[in-house]
């Protein structure tokens, strides 16, 4: 439903709340699907990270898909939201003993390995357990995306992944440790990427890897698994509610080879949830000033931070008002000066009680909400509930 005509019933609740559209949701994961059905070997592992409400999980795991999580508790939630445990992917420069513990425990699909240190310690945990590991690698294909700076990680100068000229020694380090069994390869060049020859550069970079391990006589990649990193329409969510599944996954189709009966794993997070998802929030006060009027709302950085860390733009909303727009800072009541939503931004004329939507937080917004100042981590609802 039209989230303009929702005002009535968000009155209904104590404000600021995530408020999940499990419609637009359903069409997302229907145009994954019959994106990825028409390609053999095509899987989604859906990334967790943007959101771990646990209806949406449910129904993510529904539609069909696995997860990818990069942390003992993603996996618990996604175990407990029904996910079976071998359609889990398991990745993170940094996990902890006990994570690798509970993995093998659970017995989930593999590990996606981004150092050889941490390859010698699940093959010790794997031992001492009586298990074997399916592990994958982490290659930092040292392709660039053109994207916000603290998010491409596809570059040799950032923390993730493994250097692409220790690829062969690492697989061949797998191939000699008892309880660890090489399946794939894995690759993550950044997020919100708009711009699809990023991805056909990643593409060919990956063409050149296997020609590579062919030549080494290493056959046995089993998995190919491309990160996520599609990203949406921020500035228009009505106008993209669904993002271009098609020239993503055609991208992969056109350019990456895949050797025969190889499957192709993708991990797309933000596309599938980003736009399903608004935080919802009321207006306290309208505040002028000599030089800015400011519309200072009951949501702040602790419920949507990326605004504050990212200088991310939300489209933003007053569901409250038809009056002609006026220019507002829209802040929260947090005690930093980086509490700010948007810069001047044109709203219809606002009013204390108005119901502000903030759109496209379905990714990122939740999961990076925190407690500072002593605040409630915020609620949620779905389509159902409202
Ligand atoms: N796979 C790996 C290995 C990743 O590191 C990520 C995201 C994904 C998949 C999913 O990427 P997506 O399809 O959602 O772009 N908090 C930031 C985004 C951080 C992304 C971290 N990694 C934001 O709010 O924009």
């Amino acid at each position: 439903m039209d989230i303009t005509n929702m005002k009535d019933r968000f009155e209904q609740f104590r404000t600021p709340f995530y408020y999940y559209d499990t419609q637009l949701l359903a069409e997302t994961l229907a145009a994954i699907k019959s994106e990825t059905d028409k390609h053999e070997g095509y899987h989604l592992h859906y990334a967790v990270k943007a959101c771990a409400n646990p209806r949406v999980l449910q129904q993510i795991q529904q539609a069909g898909f696995g997860a990818d999580c990069v942390s003992g508790g993603e996996i618990k939630a996604c175990l407990e939201n029904g996910f079976p445990a071998n359609e889990i992917v398991f990745a993170g420069v940094g996990k902890a003993d006990w994570e690798i513990e509970m993995a093998l425990e659970a017995g989930i699909q593999y590990f996606n390995v981004e150092s050889i240190p941490e390859l010698e310690v699940i093959d010790e945990i794997a031992q001492r357990m009586g298990k074997v590991a399916d592990v994958s690698f982490r290659i930092n294909p040292d392709v660039g995306a053109h994207t916000h700076a603290h998010i491409t990680t596809g570059l040799a100068e950032n923390k993730f992944g493994i250097a692409k000229e220790d690829m062969i020694q690492v697989i061949r380090t797998s191939q000699q440790l008892p309880n660890l069994r090489f399946v794939g390869l894995h690759f993550h060049i950044g997020s919100q990427i708009l711009r699809m020859d990023d991805f056909e550069a990643l593409c060919y970079r990956i063409n050149e890897l296997q020609d590579q391990l062919e030549a080494e006589g290493i056959t046995d990649v089993q998995n190919i698994n491309v990160g996520g990193g599609l990203g949406i329409d921020y500035m228009n969510p009505d106008k993209h509610p669904v993002p271009d599944f098609y020239a993503y996954f055609e991208t992969y189709a056109h350019h990456l080879k895949l050797r025969p009966g190889q499957r192709l794993h993708f991990e797309l997070g933000r596309a599938v949830v980003g736009q399903c998802g608004s935080l919802i929030t009321r207006c306290l006060f309208v505040k002028q000033t000599a030089t800015k009027q400011f519309v200072i709302v009951d949501a702040g950085m602790t419920e949507l931070i990326r605004p504050a860390l990212y200088n991310a733009h939300h489209h933003i909303q007053n569901l409250s008002s038809t009056a002609p727009v006026q220019t507002y800072d829209v802040v929260g009541p947090i005690c930093e000066s980086s509490d700010v939503f948007a810069k001047d931004c044109r709203l219809a004329e606002t009013k204390r009680g108005d119901i502000i939507a903030i759109r496209s937080a379905g990714a990122y917004g939740e999961t990076m909400a925190s407690c500072y100042n002593c605040r409630e981590l915020p609620k949620a609802y779905t389509t159902g509930d409202i």
